[in-house]
């Protein structure tokens, strides 16, 4: 390895992903990929631990690919891939599964909030095993760095703990990966709920923000945006939460700090920063279209370089998983 490692996978559950999902990993995951050897891959086994319609799934996998190539990933610069066209995970999966304990899977909170809403009858047993999978996806990669959103700093920490225990247990094989969580955009919040983050499943209409919606719908979430009934523009996430949001959001997008907001909004009311942030995400999110059609307009170059990408990514998986099979006695 000359760089670090960088590993990360996306659901493509929804076809277009969410302003969550692109503060909170993708934007990252662009900005990593040049000072790191980066994979990147689109997570479609972990898709079916509900249900899914297979061409719905097909479809949304080609979408969420060409989103990530539109927000900026360039397949010369890092691997994009997509998870099933590369056996090794689910290989890596099952040894991963034998190393965890029944208790310690049943404490990831994901896991308890998803099957709480679904209730037990819908709640698959890969659902359950999801997160030792995700284990799977980023000990594959020997990643040092796994960009994510604070949702999933605990699947982060066990993946560590299996990491360890496979090294002690057998000798030393994985990296040991840290999280990279951004503390300004690990949470993005609802925008009519800031109690809540950002979720497509959680979420009302317009509390999300789709980055694949008329720019004009979303503008409008932005002003209807709920704020508290103060009106100095400041940030205070306890007691101003959706404002506080706002400004994480807008200086996301613009590159601004936050104290540098709140000075250039002095003097005016949230009103000035709803619009503002309308049009900033407007001009952030046309061309973003723009690029991600082009991809869906041609599908032979997105087979091209998803091809590309499942092959340099298979040269690493395999290896990894045939020193893990020597090591437990296959
Ligand atoms: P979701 O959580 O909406 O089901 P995924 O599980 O596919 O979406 O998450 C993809 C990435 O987006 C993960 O790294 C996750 O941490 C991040 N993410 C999701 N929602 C948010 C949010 N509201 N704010 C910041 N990051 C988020
Ligand atoms: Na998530």
């Amino acid at each position: 390895k000359d760089r670090p490692r960088v590993l990360s996978g996306i659901q493509p559950t929804s076809g277009s992903f969410h302003l969550g999902n692109y503060l909170g990993a993708v934007q990252q995951w662009v900005a990593l990929q040049d000072a790191n050897d980066a994979f990147y891959m689109v997570v479609d086994l972990h898709a079916i631990t509900v249900e899914q319609d297979p061409a719905q799934l097909r479809e949304n996998t080609r979408i969420s690919a060409a989103q990530l190539l539109g927000a900026g990933l360039d397949p010369e610069r890092c691997t994009l891939f997509v998870q099933s066209h590369v056996p090794e995970h689910a290989q890596l999966g099952w040894v991963m599964n034998c190393l965890t304990g029944f208790g310690e899977a049943s404490r990831m909170t994901q896991f308890k909030d998803k099957s709480a809403k679904q209730g037990s009858d819908r709640t698959t047993v890969g659902l359950f095993t999801y997160p030792v999978l995700q284990i799977a996806d980023i000990l594959l990669y020997q990643a040092d760095l796994v960009p994510v959103g604070e949702d999933q700093r605990q699947h982060l920490e066990l993946t560590r703990d299996l990491a360890e225990r496979f090294n002690t247990r057998y000798e030393p094989t994985f990296t040991v990966p840290k999280a990279h969580i951004l503390k300004e955009t690990a949470k993005i919040l609802d925008l009519q709920d800031p109690t809540a983050k950002m979720s497509k499943s959680a979420s009302s209409a317009k509390g999300l923000v789709n980055l694949l919606d008329d720019p004009k719908a979303s503008a409008k979430k932005f002003k209807s945006a709920v704020t508290d009934t103060g009106t100095v523009v400041s940030y205070d996430e306890e007691e101003k939460p959706g404002v506080s949001n706002l400004l994480r959001i807008h200086s996301a997008l613009s590159g601004q700090s936050i104290e540098q907001l709140v000075a250039h909004f002095e003097g005016r009311m949230y009103g000035a920063l709803k619009t503002e942030l309308a049009e900033l995400f407007t001009e952030w999110v046309t061309p973003f279209q723009a690029r991600t059609r082009t991809y869906l307009d041609d599908p032979a170059e997105l087979d091209r370089v998803l091809g590309l990408g499942a092959e340099k990514a298979r040269e690493v998986a395999s290896q990894t998983l045939a020193t893990v099979y020597d090591r437990i006695g296959f």
